[in-house]
């Protein structure tokens, strides 16, 4: 058992706060937002992913973790300190690493006995030797601790499997002493585990991110390819995916990439090329890309619909992708806002994201947020699928066209069997399977 303190409990940070108690440690998690600590001191979780709400009560019930405001006291009373404060992207792409600066000012000043302080936010390669002279500077007695970093691969909506069933754990440290600490925590998992220095650590982090973005902008690049030779993108990942080399996972054409994440990751990796004098051209092209992904959809509403103006237009999906209720960089934002610079009349549905999406686009007469997905199919002209839901793909299609006034349906996932759909009597768009439509011209 291991006394731990979670700075920060966002996304990585709560998960893996619940994650470390269910094994049986002690955790302090830290959290500055006093909205969010309300909740998370009644054992509330403040956002929502699969099985989060069920471990923290469990674990708060059972008194192995709290929370409080206070880094002194999650310094004070722990061995191992978690650093997952947010690292948001700054106008130039570049990562913001103010929050970082301030706590690690913030762990010196409460030193007390040796601590191992572990860098978990995705940064910048050196961004931990930055922790490391920043704590050396503002600690008032003698520097007793070491810096690690433990970079997380968990992704949104699978999170809490992800941290208990990771591909791999990575530990980039200094010394055995912090290396031997680590593999005791972790040491009921049975993934490889990667052990390195620092800066190679915080590498494997931002690579990871960026070669799976990367890799969906190469298959969005060939989606175009096969919309324009009527070759079908779902066969094409298929055949590509099964070379082992490749791999099947990550090759889903659509809308692009969106989340907390990717976005962010790929341009700050591009920025710190650019600080070492490298040109990461590859990364440019990856986020232009995804960037484009929308302008691809926004021709097909144009190609069925003519003008967008005053038509009614049903939208499914707005989180950034499906399991999850965060709407950051999420397709949907820019799907919602050209569609409503156009004029178009739109009724919005998604299992779990409106209360977040409400905080950034607010109702008004040509913008409705609906409660069943068949709601915003009522009247609808066109139904835009834009996060690949469960739900969605069980929709019963009969219902659906009753509901239209004209069956079009535009879908940014390609969740639907094109043949069946197009049976039923539908126009069907959908991205990089050029043969399917059944226009009426
Ligand atoms: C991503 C990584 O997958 C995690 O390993 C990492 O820990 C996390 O970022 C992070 O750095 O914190 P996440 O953003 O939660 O996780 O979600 P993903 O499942 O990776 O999806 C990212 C975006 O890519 C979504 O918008 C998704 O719709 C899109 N995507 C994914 C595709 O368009 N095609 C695909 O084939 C896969």
């Amino acid at each position: 058992m291991q006394r731990i303190a979670i700075i920060g409990t966002g996304y990585v940070g709560l998960v893996t706060a619940v994650g470390f108690a269910e094994l049986g440690n002690n955790v302090i998690g830290v959290e500055k937002d006093k909205e969010k600590l309300d909740l998370l001191k009644k054992g509330f979780p403040p956002f929502y992913e699969p099985r989060l709400e069920e471990l923290l009560k469990k674990n708060f019930e059972n008194g192995r973790i709290k929370f409080s405001d206070s880094v002194k006291e999650g310094v004070e009373k722990s061995d191992i300190i978690f650093i997952c404060v947010g690292t948001p992207p700054l106008e130039d792409g570049s990562a913001d690493l103010s929050q970082i600066s301030v706590v690690s000012k913030e762990i010196a000043e409460h030193l007390n006995g040796w601590k191992l302080i572990v860098e978990k936010s995705t940064v910048p390669v050196m961004t931990s030797q930055w922790i490391k002279r920043t704590i050396k500077l503002y600690s008032k007695k003698e520097e007793n601790f070491e810096i690690a970093s433990n970079p997380e691969f968990l992704r949104e909506g699978s999170a809490l499997k992800d941290f208990f069933h990771p591909d791999r754990i990575v530990i980039g440290v200094e010394s055995d002493r912090a290396k031997d600490i680590l593999l005791n925590l972790y040491k009921d998992f049975d993934c490889p585990i990667v052990v390195t220095d620092i800066n190679t650590a915080e590498i494997i982090k931002h690579a990871s991110n960026s070669f799976l973005a990367m890799k969906i902008s190469f298959i969005n690049m060939i989606s175009d390819l096969c919309e324009k030779t009527g070759a079908d993108i779902e066969k094409v990942a298929y055949g590509v995916g099964l070379d082992k080399r490749i791999g099947i996972q990550f090759l889903k054409a659509g809308l692009g990439y969106g989340g907390s994440c990717f976005p962010k990751d790929v341009r700050a990796f591009f920025k710190i090329g650019e600080i070492h004098g490298l040109h990461f051209g590859l990364l440019k092209e990856t986020h232009k890309i995804n960037e484009q992904r929308i302008e691809r959809l926004m021709e097909k509403v144009k190609s069925a619909l003519w003008l967008p103006k005053g038509k009614v237009i049903g939208i499914l999906g707005v989180a950034f992708k499906p399991n999850t209720d965060d709407v950051r960089e999420a397709p949907s934002l820019k799907v919602i806002e050209t569609l409503r610079r156009e004029g178009a009349i739109l009724k919005i549905h998604d299992p779990k994201a409106i209360p977040n999406v409400k905080k950034i686009i607010e109702e008004d007469k040509n913008l409705k947020y609906v409660n069943s997905p068949y709601e915003a199919c009522e009247g609808a002209e066109a139904l835009i699928i834009v996060t690949e839901w469960d739900e969605y793909r069980g929709l019963d299609l009969k219902k659906v066209k009753e509901l239209m006034k004209t069956p079009i349906i535009i879908d940014g996932r390609n969740i639907f069997n094109p043949e069946e759909v197009t049976s039923l009597g539908f126009e069907y768009y959908c991205m990089g399977r050029g043969n399917y439509l059944k226009r009426k011209d």
